[in-house]
């Protein structure tokens, strides 16, 4: 994690779910869920987990979630927002070294955290790594866009992906069945001079041979 993005997440942990809630609903979560159609007491896990959005969405879906994150601070809010899911284990982690062996996981999430990793063929060859034969890989993030405040104001460090090198990027870290598709909905951007700002969201899915 950069030292940009450590500061704004620790700086603004207590308001993330309000600021969250403009980006992504729950629609555009349950519905990429969906898609990984998960085997029945999946193993999971979200990179990138933040406040836990998403571990909230899988906590009811499947046996064990596993929500890693670099930030303590924004792990601590989400320890208070998933008190209630026994079977979420919370745990500090850079994205690119995730303390879990090789080929443990079902299923593996990853929302909004792609855009902050230095590296991102990296960190999604070490999302592969995780996945047992068969696991999906389901990423969801924005499309390239030009917002360049958000470099500024979001600790942002890549402005969107172009959906080729992600359909790339997943085939290099040894998945196959790739689909990048639109997410079911686009997220508001509020610009520095208040403007929403439109920006468009993918779901990118892969599954581990
Ligand atoms: C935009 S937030 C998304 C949070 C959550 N996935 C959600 O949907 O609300 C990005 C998260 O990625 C985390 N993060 C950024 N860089 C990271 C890294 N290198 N390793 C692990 N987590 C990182 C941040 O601490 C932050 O919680």
């Amino acid at each position: 994690m950069t030292n940009n993005s450590q500061t704004y997440f620790s700086s603004i942990a207590g308001q993330w779910d309000e600021i969250r809630s403009g980006y992504f609903t729950e629609h555009m979560r349950d519905a990429a869920i969906a898609k990984t159609h998960l085997p029945e007491n999946a193993v999971v896990a979200d990179i990138g987990s933040g406040t836990g959005f998403v571990a909230a969405g899988l906590a009811s879906k499947a046996a064990k979630v596993y929500g890693f994150d670099a930030s303590t601070e924004m792990l601590a809010v989400a320890a208070r927002n998933l008190e209630k899911f026994p079977n979420v284990e919370l745990k500090q982690a850079s994205g690119d070294s995730i303390p879990l062996p090789d080929a443990t996981l079902d299923g593996i999430f990853a929302n909004m955290y792609l855009h902050h990793a230095p590296d991102p063929l990296t960190a999604i060859r070490e999302m592969a790594r995780l996945l047992k034969p068969g696991g999906a890989l389901c990423i969801t993030d924005l499309d390239t866009h030009d917002h360049e405040w958000q470099r500024e104001q979001m600790a942002d460090l890549w402005l969107g992906f172009e959906r080729d090198d992600i359909r790339r990027w997943f085939a290099e870290a040894g998945l196959s069945e790739i689909d990048v598709d639109c997410a079911e909905g686009t997220c508001e951007a509020c610009g520095p001079d208040g403007e929403v700002e439109p920006l468009s969201i993918f779901v990118a899915l892969g599954r581990k041979r």
